[in-house]
């Protein structure tokens, strides 16, 4: 089973045992770093990283990701490359596709990332579009495996809003055959479209999708808490309103205390503190937050690596 030269947009492309590889691989890329083993199957080899957002997780980990693995990256923001206004998301692909090994993208549209990945010659790495944010899953199920659970039949549960994190979530979730509850404000849940896809994979996986307005339902005996902000990048003229909406979309001690004993709390960070998570929970040992962010680094070498090493 190989994904090399694959393009890697959302983990729906790909199935539970090549998300098992790259999970498997991540753990072991990890060991192996943390005992000082050097590994360089990306040497004399380039990433280009486009970024139409900010970011800080991202970019850190992809590129020292890069450096560990013998090769560089290049960080394009929007003001270097001026993506679909100085130049198409076409010419730019094949541009940058002729000249570096791999190509890492932030970007709004989702259709900018398969757009790339249709006009590139070297595999496309999804590093968060608006539809989903398939990286931080990955990093997301290797810190959960860290803490001693199995995937298969746990149940995560997701408050806030149904956005890009959410949707990974579910999409990798549901693969490998996780009960993924999701509680988010009337017209903030997930798309229909996602629900039906959940719906008829979940009959293969043993996985299920259950959709909930109310919180006290969704944490009640979960194993994994998991939230993110309520007003993502590129929403911020909606943030006063929805600071109304998500009041009580929140994950505190209360919601903790419904939870599992064993229960780990993850979060993909940046956190915005008394809104979607208070302080308290992220400092808690239930906590798994700052494992989550580190993760970034290992599951996306391991993927890199697969993807395009040598
Ligand atoms: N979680 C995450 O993707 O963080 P950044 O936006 O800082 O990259
Ligand atoms: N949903 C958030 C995730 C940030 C990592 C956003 O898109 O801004």
């Amino acid at each position: 089973m190989s994904i090399h030269g694959r393009d890697f947009l959302t983990l729906k492309d790909f199935t539970p045992a090549e998300i098992r590889q790259i999970l498997d691989f991540a753990l072991e890329v990890k060991r192996r770093q943390k005992e000082g083993e050097r590994y360089h199957p990306m040497a004399g080899k380039m990433m280009a990283m486009i970024f139409q957002k900010p970011s800080l997780r991202t970019r850190v980990s992809f590129e020292t990701g890069m450096f560990q693995l013998g090769g560089a990256a290049l960080y394009l923001g929007p003001s270097d490359i001026g993506l679909g206004k100085r130049e198409t998301v076409e010419d730019i692909a094949r541009v940058l596709s002729s000249q570096v090994d791999v190509i890492m993208a932030r970007v709004f549209g989702h259709d900018i990332v398969e757009d790339l990945a249709r006009y590139s010659d070297v595999p496309v790495i999804n590093g968060l579009s608006d539809f989903t944010h398939p990286c931080q899953a990955l990093a997301d199920f290797q810190t959960i495996l860290e803490s001693g659970k199995r995937l298969k039949g746990i149940r995560l549960t997701y408050v806030g809003d149904g956005n890009n994190v959410a949707n990974s979530l579910i999409f990798g979730g549901i693969l490998l055959g996780m009960h993924v509850v999701t509680a988010s404000p009337a017209g903030y849940q997930v798309t229909e479209s996602v629900q039906a896809w959940a719906r008829a994979k979940g009959k293969d996986s043993g996985g299920s999708l259950t959709v909930t307005e109310s919180v006290e339902e969704a944490v009640t005996g979960a194993d994994v808490l998991y939230t993110d902000v309520w007003a993502s990048m590129g929403q911020e003229e909606e943030s006063a309103k929805r600071s109304k909406v998500f009041q009580g979309y929140q994950i505190n001690s209360k919601a903790l205390a419904l939870a599992r004993e064993d229960a780990i709390v993850l979060h993909c960070l940046p956190a915005h503190y008394d809104d979607e998570i208070t302080k308290e929970v992220v400092d808690s040992p239930n906590s798994r937050i700052f494992d989550q962010a580190e993760n970034r680094l290992h599951a996306q070498k391991a993927l890199i690596a697969l993807v395009a090493g040598e």
